[in-house]
């Protein structure tokens, strides 16, 4: 056999398709001892995802990363069906990051026929994202908790750049006792400070010197904060100001909020803006350096 077993067994990351192989292989991992990592995504990695998985890697024995594009997270008329898909790149970074296996289920592998229990989050999935994208927070709340009881993960890693998820995901592995540990990455930029996510693939040309405004919103709010002001309502303003000056932006919403709750007042300002087609999302910890 080309290669013989040795080589083969070597092959990374393992592809898994199933549930029940990919809590065979963690269960493998975890009877041996090893701490064992999740790092869960809608593929179309980039360089954000990469730092969730460099941090994994250091942290636990073996990292599993997740590629599912989660239907029950979208809304009607949102982007599900375009939402961008490279499953051979994104197994070929997996591979270059040394990633030990990857579960890909397809939507009847995660959702069989007749699956209709949702994980329902309370009021931290109510507000913001939650109440612009109704039924979004449940989505990520049921095939988060999916993911953790196939895989039963010492640790699984999210990024900050989503802050009402990553503290939604807090909440519900401690609410639900799961025993995971959830750790949160800090956002990834581009060098005009940017973050990072799969949905800049949208912008086109004008659209992505237009989207610097979120950045630069939570930049001006920053300096408000660090020149003193502590009033949420003219930290707000401060960030409108800088996207209605935009006019390929229309706010969703630009708040100044607790860490949390995500209800004001706070001391993170969070926004969701429209740059075209694209909604992105962005926030920031005031007082805090922001490149
Ligand atoms: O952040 C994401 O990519 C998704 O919301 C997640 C956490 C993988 C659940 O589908």
């Amino acid at each position: 056999m080309p290669g013989g077993e040795g080589t083969v067994a070597a092959e990374r990351p393992a592809l898994i398709g199933d549930v029940a192989g990919v809590r065979s292989a963690a269960e493998g991992w975890r009877c041996a001892g090893e701490r064992v990592g999740l790092v869960p995504t809608m593929g179309a990695l980039h360089a954000g995802h990469l730092s969730l998985i460099e941090r994994c890697r250091q942290e636990c024995d073996r990292t599993l990363v997740s590629i599912f594009v989660n239907p029950l997270q979208f809304g009607p008329g949102e982007d599900y069906e375009r939402y961008p898909r490279r499953l051979e790149d994104d197994l070929a970074l997996l591979r270059a990051e040394r990633v030990d296996a990857a579960f890909v289920p397809s939507v009847e592998a995660m959702y069989p026929a007749g699956a209709t229990t949702r994980v329902r989050v309370g009021e931290i999935g109510e507000v913001l994202e939650g109440e612009h994208r109704p039924g979004h927070f449940e989505g990520v709340a049921t095939v988060v908790l999916k993911l953790f009881n196939a895989v039963r993960p010492h640790r699984a890693y999210f990024g900050q750049k989503d802050a009402q998820q990553a503290a939604l995901v807090q909440r519900l592995a401690r609410d639900l006792d799961t025993g995971v540990e959830v750790v949160v990455c800090p956002t990834v930029r581009e060098p005009d400070g940017l973050a990072l996510s799969s949905r800049n693939a949208y912008l086109e040309e004008g659209e992505r010197i237009a989207a610097r405004c979120l950045v630069e919103a939570l930049r001006a709010a920053n300096r408000r904060y660090l020149e003193g002001e502590r009033d949420p309502e003219r930290l707000r303003e401060a960030m409108l100001a800088v996207l209605r000056a935009e006019p390929l932006a229309r706010v969703d919403y630009a708040e100044v909020v607790d860490e949390r709750t995500f209800r004001s007042p706070g001391r993170l300002a969070v926004l969701a803006v429209r740059i075209g087609q694209t909604r992105l999302i962005d926030n920031h910890r005031l007082g805090q350096p922001l490149p």
